[in-house]
């Protein structure tokens, strides 16, 4: 029970408990926003699936078949959700040492952005994911060339004209925005140069600028049905690096990114807000596969409440700098904040 005070108080000039006292108080001096359209939500689409399949290790998300993928991105935009970005799972023989299922215009992925823009014209951005790992059935980013010494490496100029088929497959399609996540060097010139020698100059890049070699990724391979073996830390950065991210991002911006992104977000918000602080164009984050799978996890065995912890890494994100947020609550998330008001 409570009793009433009879303490008349010390004087006490600053008392910061005042912004706080009511939310409506603390709904005013919130400094930072979490709006719909700060969102973008990761979709896969898969090959030869007859209904939407879901991913085990994430908890409400789904392998989407073309038509389920038109429903659920109809239920994006009647959320708020400005932007999706797609990822395509080919059926296992589809896939080769090049990945050549990701510039055919009738493989999975290029097909579900047609019919994405077809059905949805200007209404959503529709970001598709460029980068060869999906498709390649080795499962890494790039192709595998011998190095001279025996051994084999992920060849970065060579891959480099991959991403451009791909790039220019992907706009022909009707992607808005081309996302390059393969952290090969000289990937977005590469692209861009494509994009814009094909007439695809108002197709916009979104760069995977500072992309970790994380362990946070382990449900994503689950739902791309990686062919990976090995790590890719020839490639992707050392997370005990911080500097690097600025030179990656400074390059991509050089190269003509529109828009750089730190992935992960959660183990790298240091990373990110040095990024926010410097950028001359808008920084996205990624909260990756594992980040949303641990919340999900630990809310399902009740350790945590599920949605505030979800909303609670989002909002921090946000505070680190993010001005995008690539979430797979991106659609549950959206529909509490329209019903906060
Ligand atoms: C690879 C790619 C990865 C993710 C997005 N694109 C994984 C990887 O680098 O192995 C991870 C996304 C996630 O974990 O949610 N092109």
């Amino acid at each position: 029970m409570s009793t009433p005070s009879t303490n008349h108080g010390q004087r006490l000039n600053r008392r910061p408990r005042r912004l706080r006292t009511s939310p409506v108080m603390r709904r005013m001096v919130a400094e930072t926003s979490l709006e719909p359209r700060h969102l973008v939500l990761p979709m896969f689409v898969a090959e030869g699936l007859a209904e939407p399949k879901p991913i085990t290790s994430l908890p409400g998300v789904v392998q989407h078949t073309e038509d389920s993928l038109v429903d659920a991105v109809a239920e994006a935009i009647s959320v708020g959700i400005p932007c999706v970005d797609l990822f395509g799972v080919p059926l296992e023989e589809n896939k080769d040492a090049e990945g050549s299922e990701a510039w055919n215009p009738g493989g999975i992925l290029n097909k579900a952005l047609r019919r994405l823009r077809d059905e949805f014209g200007d209404d959503v951005l529709v970001m598709a994911d460029t980068c060869l790992d999906e498709f390649t059935d080795h499962g890494h980013c790039g192709v595998l060339r011998e190095d001279g010494h025996g051994g084999v490496r992920v060849d970065n100029d060579d891959t480099l004209e991959f991403y451009r088929k791909m790039a220019v497959a992907q706009a022909e399609a009707g992607a808005h925005i081309i996302s390059p996540s393969g952290m090969m060097d000289g990937q977005i010139e590469a692209i861009r140069e494509a994009l814009d020698d094909a007439g695809h100059q108002d197709v916009a890049i979104m760069a995977y600028s500072a992309k970790y070699a994380s362990a946070f990724y382990g449900p994503f391979r689950e739902a791309v049905g990686s062919s990976l073996q090995g790590d890719r830390r020839t490639y992707q950065q050392d997370v005990a690096n911080r500097r690097e991210s600025l030179l990656e991002v400074e390059l991509d911006v050089a190269e003509g990114a529109d828009i750089v992104m730190v992935k992960p977000a959660m183990a790298f918000l240091d990373v990110l807000r040095e990024v926010a602080d410097s950028s001359p164009v808008p920084v996205a984050a990624y909260q990756v596969s594992g980040e949303y799978a641990m919340i999900c996890a630990a809310g399902e065995r009740g350790w945590i409440d599920r949605d505030a912890a979800m909303l609670e890494a989002v909002i921090s994100i946000r505070r680190a700098g993010a001005d995008q947020v690539l979430t797979y609550d991106a659609v549950n998330i959206a529909r509490r904040l329209r019903a906060d008001g």
